[in-house]
């Protein structure tokens, strides 16, 4: 596809302007590529601060992953993912709804129109990449069910199959966390038009290691909010726990959003490495208030004091 010419080429994969917009629209069109590939504008709002030049080369991002289903190095993912079968997939939506559903992967890329998204990604290990993802906002698929008014929550769960996820069946390569993994946001971050639930990146299908055949994007909040390969989002009354929060309570909240101003117990957050193209490029870079997507999110947390809510 086009955008895998131009990959490394932020000018040339055009997004920073409406009319780059339109014409890459204009340019898909003419090579046939029909599901709706869109770079949406309140992306582009988010994205413009950053001057984007760079996006981190797919192969970086599809090798240097956490995904410690597959192991703890950052090359096991991608050696080790292979073994996740990803169809059939079913995702079920529970919990505080008028009717639970269930829906298979086919029947989202069927009805929900794809869009792409060019995010900056920022690991709470002060890593970061801007990656261009394809998918759709989490709130389509939430308005599927009718939401009940008492839940606040929303509670996501990873597929749990020690057979094809070798970390969850051997706790030396999986490390010692309790599977499967979880993760959770408020309901109004949930339906924010910035989270994304992705199914692809650069063009293409999502890569296994990646968190096929979805996952969530939550690119103001550190990487370990958006989890991989989900089988199920459950709403709830109550603020819920998290993988990281059942491992190391007082070293990643509930909120993880990003923050320059409130380290890590064991390192500054001021500062990230960005990983861009070339053999040693990890160019250290200042980490900006809620990664840069201050304008679109502060608000949600007006009232909330941000060192104690980390
Ligand atoms: N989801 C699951 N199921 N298991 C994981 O280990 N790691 C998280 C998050 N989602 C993780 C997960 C962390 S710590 C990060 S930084 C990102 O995925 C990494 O995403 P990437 O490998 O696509 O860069």
């Amino acid at each position: 596809m086009l955008i895998n010419k131009n990959k490394f080429d932020v000018d040339k994969i055009d997004i920073t302007s409406e009319e780059n917009y339109i014409n890459r629209r204009k340019i898909l069109k003419l090579f046939g590529i029909s599901t709706a590939i869109a770079i949406a504008p309140n992306a582009l709002k988010a994205n413009e601060k950053y001057s984007l030049k760079t996006i981190t080369p797919e192969n970086k991002a599809k090798s240097y992953n956490n995904f410690y289903e597959f192991g703890l190095d950052k090359s096991d993912p991608y050696k080790n993912a292979h073994t996740l079968k990803t169809r059939p997939w079913e995702i079920k939506i529970t919990g505080e709804v008028a009717k639970e559903i269930t829906l298979s992967i086919d029947d989202i890329l069927r009805d929900i129109p794809i869009i792409q998204r060019a995010y900056r990604f920022r690991c709470v290990e002060a890593w970061s990449m801007n990656i261009p993802w394809n998918g759709f906002e989490l709130n389509k698929l939430l308005n599927k069910v009718k939401i009940k008014g008492n839940a606040k929550f929303v509670q996501f769960k990873t597929k749990y199959a020690p057979d094809e996820m070798i970390g969850q069946r051997n706790s030396y390569i999986g490390g010692f966390i309790k599977y499967p993994y979880i993760e959770g946001l408020r309901i109004d971050e949930a339906m924010h038009p910035l989270t994304l639930i992705a199914t692809g990146m650069y063009g293409k299908d999502l890569p296994n290691q990646n968190g096929a055949p979805l996952r969530l994007i939550v690119p103001w909040k550190y990487g370990f909010k958006s989890i991989k390969s989900i089988v199920e989002i459950k709403l709830v009354e109550k603020m819920p726990t998290s993988t990281w929060m059942q491992l190391q309570s007082e070293e990643y909240g509930f909120y993880a959003n990003v923050n320059p101003n409130v380290s890590h117990p064991r390192w500054s957050q001021r500062e990230e490495r960005f990983i861009g193209g070339g053999f040693f490029n990890f160019k250290k870079v200042p980490t900006l208030m809620f990664n840069g997507y201050e304008n679109e999110v502060a608000s949600m947390y007006s009232r909330m004091d941000l060192v104690k809510n980390f």
